[in-house]
């Protein structure tokens, strides 16, 4: 090897190592140190030299967890021990029965039996091997003899490492764990789905799988998945020799094990560990339906061996039901910030799994008609943590007749305009630009947390500052007077200044949560994020074309749509002038990077190149700060013109564009 691609590959493997690092403390620790711009960028770097030294790149490299191009179908694996289910107790009778049988079998003392106890993730189980410390094949457990290989996905999957942590690896390691989406990220997805006209997921469980069984492993990728290792299958040049130590194992080469996992001397001590794991269910980020309990040495496990796919040594005690009956009183209708309605679903009050339950949604028009619900209808109603209720299905069996169906109003319900259901999307909207109930919900939008974050504007003041035409849009806030706030019902001198103090320290918003705080559709913290680092102010941004949009890694002709008519639409740009002219500050970021030389420059390709695919080219451009557009215009720079180059060329010339050949351009990379 010569020097400098010694060096080359020396800095390739440092950027592995590190990112592999932050990886680890990000998703498996959930203890980050860098920031996720910093996080992009070093993955960035990597991307851009794995690019230029494609002979550099290795199965374990953190840029082969994006996904690859769909698969026909999925091979079968046949798993080398089968993947067992479990008996259910769900009473505390059942779970000592359990443990009677436990004691009897095993011939053991009572002070001989040790559980190690976990909660019952709700998800999908995987199996893992790893041979020699690299993944090797990753699986689902299907009917538990045979199951899919779905490695490609499992590898989007970043916390299941590539390469196994530590110097002295196993041959061969098979790790099982349950494969689940987080509610947040759940309700999220379904929010997306909702808006287009896909069919929503049931529940959490059901997104997992759906995205784990994905033929589609770049689908999988955009899935925020985690799994909780759980068990070993065949374990080769390691030895062990209870569930305790293994799950420590786990844990110590790499995997994510659950912080809740206990190890109990006594059936007392697991019983205190059901009711501790019940109560904090809710505030668990994913959902749980009960605790596993694992007769801890695995030398009396095999003594008990298994009973029709389930072994006798171990058990699941389930949590009652999050769900419950009630009567559906009436269906109403809400009007959110982008003047979407959603169905809701007025109950007659309930308790479910302690919290008193008096709406459920319905998400969409479709949602109503698929499930049926009718007005006066008795339902089953579900609550899962922080996930808002919804409606599971109907009891038809208790349909009396004089129940009523629901339909979609033509008006809106708050400002009378038309409704509309824009083709390809499952929503209905509220066409008038002046709805009260828009302007409130973006108002509130605006003014939260992660937007301009106005202490103290809550949603009682501008929902008075609407009806009172106080203010029409969030730029008026910046003109307010104290006179105008005193014009709201129990409103004081000191609160009024308060809230002017509020609005004056939000004029000096960071770029991401000003962008997040316009409230373009389809925009969210994220989102907001990734068009800060990639665009740098607001105005560059109002800039783009869909296309230009759409070549941000993460920005899908979706949203970049609704960027671009974000941006187009008049009575926006009046607001973002009004901003400034109310003292907003509208940041500029300087660009993150040292060596920028493209920085500014607008390239466009035409034709092939030798020496890299033109999506490379594309991401080299960016690298170094440069943009790249589909087609040539007085705005361009320089046209790269490759091999058999099309009509772009002839643009160029026309336009008078420079136009450079691969030497040439290859120079302008200095390379
Ligand atoms: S151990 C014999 N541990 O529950 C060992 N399973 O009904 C069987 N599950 O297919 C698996 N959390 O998908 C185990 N902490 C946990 C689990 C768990 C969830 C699932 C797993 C399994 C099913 C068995």
């Amino acid at each position: 090897m010569s020097a400098p691609d010694k060096k080359m590959a020396d800095r390739i493997h440092a950027l592995r190592e590190k990112i592999n690092h932050h990886n680890y403390l990000y998703y498996i620790l959930d203890q980050p140190e860098i920031s996720d711009a910093e996080f992009d960028r070093l993955f960035d770097e990597l991307s851009h030299l794995e690019k230029a030294h494609p002979e550099l790149i290795t199965a374990d490299s953190p840029t082969q967890r994006v996904g690859a191009p769909p698969l026909e179908e999925f091979n079968t694996v046949k798993h080398s021990l089968p993947m067992l289910s479990l008996n259910k107790a769900t009473t505390e009778e059942e779970f000592l029965d359990f443990h009677r049988r436990v004691l009897e079998l095993s011939a053991a003392g009572d002070e001989n039996i040790r559980y190690t106890v976990e909660p019952k993730f709700d998800g999908l189980a995987v199996e893992v091997i790893f041979r020699d410390g690299l993944l090797s094949l990753g699986s689902t457990r299907g009917d538990g003899m045979v199951g899919e290989d779905v490695t490609l996905n499992l590898k989007t999957v970043k916390s299941i490492p590539l390469r196994l942590m530590g110097n002295k690896t196993p041959d061969l390691i098979e790790v099982r764990g349950e494969v689940i989406l987080n509610k947040e990220d759940f309700a999220r997805l379904n929010k997306e789905r909702g808006k287009t006209a896909e069919p929503l997921f049931a529940n959490p469980r059901n997104a997992a799988a759906g995205s784990v069984r994905q033929l589609d492993s770049r689908i999988t990728n955009t899935r925020p998945l985690t799994m909780f290792a759980h068990g070993t299958g065949v374990v080769s040049g390691k030895d062990l020799t209870n569930q305790w130590d293994s799950l420590l194992y786990l844990k110590n080469i790499g995997f994510k094990v659950s912080e809740y996992t206990a190890l109990c001397e006594n059936i007392g001590q697991v019983k205190d560990y059901y009711q501790k794991i019940l109560k904090l269910r809710d505030d668990l980020p994913y959902e749980i339906d009960g605790i596993v309990i694992k007769l801890n040495d695995f030398a009396l496990q095999r003594r008990l061996g298994e009973i029709s796919r389930s072994p006798r040594w171990a058990i699941a005690w389930k949590f009652p039901a999050q769900q419950e009956h009630t009567i559906v009183r009436d269906i109403i209708v809400s009007v959110g910030r982008t003047g979407a309605l959603t169905p809701v679903a007025v109950l007659e009050p309930v308790r479910v799994a302690g919290v008193e339950v008096s709406r459920a949604t319905l998400h969409n028009e479709d949602e109503v008609k698929k499930k049926d619900v009718r007005i006066g209808d008795t339902v089953v109603i579900q609550r899962a943590g922080d996930v808002i209720p919804e409606v599971v299905k109907v009891i038809e069996a208790q349909r009396t007749g004089k129940e009523r169906p629901f339909v979609m109003p033509d008006k809106c319900p708050i400002c009378g305009s038309k409704v509309e259901r824009p083709e390809g999307e499952a929503v209905h909207r509220c066409t008038g630009m002046a709805c009260p109930a828009q302007i409130k919900e973006n108002l509130a939008h605006f003014a939260s947390k992660g937007a301009m974050d106005i202490d103290g504007l809550g949603y009682k003041y501008l929902e008075q500052m609407v009806d009172k035409r106080i203010i029409e849009d969030p730029a008026d806030l910046y003109f307010l007077k104290k006179d105008d706030l005193m014009k709201m019902d129990r409103m004081g001198d000191k609160l009024a200044q308060n809230l002017l103090d509020a609005i004056d320290k939000s004029r000096k918003p960071n770029l991401a949560n000003l962008i997040y705080a316009l409230g373009i559709r389809n925009v969210g913290s994220h989102l907001a994020d990734v068009l800060a680092r990639n665009f740098k102010s607001v105005d560059t941004l109002a800039k783009q074309t869909v296309e230009d949009l759409t070549q941000v890694h993460e920005i899908g002709p979706i949203v970049a749509q609704s960027i671009y008519n974000f941006f187009r639409n008049p009575k926006n740009l009046k607001v973002l002038e009004k901003l400034k002219k109310g003292g907003v500050r509208f940041p500029v970021e300087k660009s993150d990077f040292k060596e920028m030389p493209l920085q500014g420059k607008t390239f466009v390709l035409t034709g092939g190149l030798d020496s890299m695919t033109r999506d490379e080219a594309r991401k080299v451009i960016e690298g170094l700060g440069g943009r790249v557009s589909s087609s040539a215009s007085k705005k361009t720079d320089f046209v790269i013109v490759g091999k058999d180059p099309g009509s772009k060329y002839d643009d160029a010339r026309r336009l008078g564009i420079k136009t450079l050949n691969e030497e040439e351009f290859k120079n302008l990379l200095g390379r």
